[in-house]
């Protein structure tokens, strides 16, 4: 049997971090839901600490949720990570994520502690979760630009105080995939109680590369969980997008190898839902959810998938929530296209001296016009059969 990838999403606290996508209560039960609906395994709600509100929606989504992990962030001290605990009292399974800065930059001119004592503050923080639940995740804060003898260090001890999962953290996205896949590989080699925990991967898009940094964990470094958000929202540039690393895993399983649980139907609606609420807009290009990510143009394209539709598409449009691949009708189609949305309108033509005429007008008109719709094919053909 093939090792499951737990999908972690963090949406609603990592995307919330995104300028200007802070969300009320009652929208964050609602992508909740819709994560439930998706079968994440981990939803992370919030940050306990951080405000009242997000303290109110982690226990109100705690309440909600029953079928997914529901997980709050806290910094590693006690009190956060009481306040997390009490937001996710009402939980079916809960989970504590916890974080401290390990890379020298950090821990020197943010944080203003030494190495031992972040150290220190790490197993205590580690600790004090164990208390609250068996389920506690440790990240070192900008990991991939941290020392690795210092991280070794510091995640053996938390793994003997009863991390459960160890999550690699890209904060800054500096990593470079085979870099940071190596990384993270040589960590678990290294470590010698690794096997106690499941290791994860989290990942920022600052250079592009959070996808593929996310994948080289997995493959390079044997990471099974991933840390994600729908759309890729998240601080600066955003996080690893689910929808894409989900599609890439499922879609290439000849070569990851992992089980997703995810009800990738879902995926659609939960994009749709995202971008409503935080007035974020998905861009036509983006993978698997942008509205051009089935959507084919050129005539080559459209004969081809009218053929057979795996010469152009590596996934159906359907099995990710649209409701069907898009044949745009542009200057670029070609007349199997025309003559397939003739007959998808219900309108026959008496010949094929007919279709050319109707098909030559098009042309003329999509020279004009940047994509040609429905009501222009009627028009254009009712036009047509009038001049006869
Ligand atoms: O990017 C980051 O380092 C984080 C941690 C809190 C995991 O979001
Ligand atoms: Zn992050």
């Amino acid at each position: 049997m093939a090792d499951k990838l737990i999908i972690f999403d963090t949406t609603l606290r990592d995307g919330e971090q995104s300028p200007g996508a802070s969300m009320t209560k009652d929208e964050k039960i609602r992508i909740a839901k819709q994560l439930e609906r998706l079968r994440v395994d981990v939803i992370e709600a919030g940050f306990a600490a951080a405000s009242p509100g997000d303290f109110e929606s982690i226990k109100a989504i705690a309440g909600i949720i029953k079928e997914s992990t529901v997980c709050s962030l806290s910094r590693a001290n006690d009190r956060d990570i009481a306040r997390a605990a009490e937001a996710l009292a009402p939980a079916a399974r809960k989970r504590i994520h916890t974080f401290i800065a390990t890379s020298p930059l950090h821990m020197e001119k943010k944080l203003r502690m030494s190495p031992e004592q972040v150290l220190e503050q790490a197993k205590q923080a580690v600790r004090f979760a164990r208390n609250f639940t068996d389920d506690v995740e440790f990240s070192p804060e900008d990991g991939s630009r941290s020392d690795i003898d210092f991280l070794c260090r510091v995640l053996e001890t938390v793994i003997n105080e009863g991390a459960t999962t160890i999550n690699f953290a890209d904060t800054v996205g500096y990593g470079v995939p085979e870099l940071y896949g190596n990384m993270l590989k040589t960590l678990r080699e290294r470590i010698p109680n690794s096997d106690k925990a499941v290791w994860s991967v989290h990942c920022h898009n600052d250079l592009g590369m959070a996808v593929a940094n996310s994948l080289a964990g997995i493959m390079i470094g044997g990471a099974r969980q991933i840390e994600c958000t729908i759309n890729g929202l998240g601080e600066r540039a955003g996080n690893t997008s689910l929808e894409e690393v989900v599609m890439a895993v499922k879609t290439r399983k000849d070569y990851f190898r992992l089980d997703v649980g995810i009800d990738t139907t879902q995926i659609v609606p939960a994009s749709k839902l995202v971008s409503q609420i935080t007035g974020f807009a998905v861009q036509p290009n983006k993978a698997v959810v942008g509205a051009n990510a089935f959507a084919h143009a050129s005539g080559i394209h459209q004969d081809g998938v009218l053929k057979a539709r795996d010469t152009y598409e590596i996934m159906r449009a359907e099995d990710v929530g649209w409701t069907a691949n898009k044949i745009v009708l542009g200057k670029l189609s070609g007349r199997n296209a025309f003559k397939q949305r003739l007959e998808e309108l219900g309108i026959e033509l008496e010949s094929e001296t007919e279709v050319n005429a109707a098909f030559a007008r098009f042309k003329e008109l999509a020279d004009r016009k940047a994509e040609i719709f429905d009501e222009d094919i009627i028009a254009l053909v009712a036009d047509e059969q009038h001049s006869h």
